[in-house]
């Protein structure tokens, strides 16, 4: 028997391959799982099952989260406080589903412009910051455009990035709404800018699509009454990235929007 030369060897499969052989089979059948050569591959793993949210977790008690909510943020006598009030906060459960950090505002403290948009995106829960992502950076380009940098104060109607990037839930933003209404009072704007239809339908309590809320005005009302504030719904910058050409109709409304905060006020 000749000594096997791996050139030889290389060469001749070589051949095969390129006659189409790829395989190679003897006359008789060899069932090695049962000779035991080779391991059958196991079975995939079963996914650890995730237990079911409890129906304590379900349904959460949101009315002790928000009268937590109104509590702490009664307290905060200052942005930054109110800042730490939410990190503190544990009564939102979009804390616990798996965002890094509390995501709160930017922008100016004093601004005559607060804009609501609807939550932290993946680029926001890492950065904590709101409105950094690419749809943010378009705002942010819009309201270059209309000559309100500077002037506006960001923030969302809930502070935790949802899973997946998956609307808030209403009990979501009722227990994170106490905080907004905080930093309202605080900063004390002129108007409301409320970006999207998630944010728009949650601050103005209306059903209606975004497409029919945008472009008007409404009254923004705190839940106790006290603050009252003119709102503008218009349509989220995500949404402008996949259409462009609506573009156009969120460019109406900013330059409305502009119009009246710089017109002069009556009286003064
Ligand atoms: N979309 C929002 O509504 N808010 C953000 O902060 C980012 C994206």
């Amino acid at each position: 028997m000749t000594q096997a030369d791996p050139r030889a060897a290389e060469s001749l499969l070589a051949f095969w391959a390129e006659a189409g052989v790829d395989a190679m089979l003897l006359d008789e059948a060899v069932d090695r799982i049962e000779a035991g050569r080779i391991v059958p591959p196991r079975p995939p793993e079963r996914k650890a099952v995730v237990p079911a949210p409890t129906a304590k977790a379900q349904t959460p008690d949101v009315q002790g989260a928000v009268a937590e909510a109104r509590r702490l943020a009664g307290e905060a006598q200052d942005l930054d406080a109110l800042k730490a009030a939410i990190a503190g906060f544990d009564g939102c459960p979009l804390k616990f589903e798996g965002a890094r950090q509390a995501v709160f505002s930017r922008g100016r403290v004093d601004a005559p412009l607060m804009i609501v948009g609807e939550g932290p995106g993946a680029e926001e829960d890492a950065r904590g910051e709101p409105f950094v992502g690419k749809a943010g950076q378009l705002l942010d380009r819009m309201l270059a455009a209309a000559g309100l940098t500077d002037r506006v104060f960001i923030t969302n109607t809930v502070f935790w990035r949802p899973p997946g990037n998956r609307t808030p839930t209403p009990q979501e933003q009722a227990v994170c709404q106490p905080f907004v209404e905080r930093a309202i009072a605080l900063v004390a704007p002129k108007m409301l800018l409320l970006v999207g239809a998630p944010a728009a339908k949650s601050m103005l309590k209306r059903d209606e699509g975004i497409l029919s809320l945008r472009g008007r005005w409404f009254e923004w009302r705190s839940e106790s009454g006290d603050l009252e504030l003119p709102a503008m719904p218009t349509l989220h910058p995500a949404f402008l990235l996949r259409q462009p050409a609506a573009k156009k109709k969120a460019w109406s409304d900013l330059l409305t929007l502009t119009e009246r905060l710089d017109r002069p006020e009556r009286g003064g």
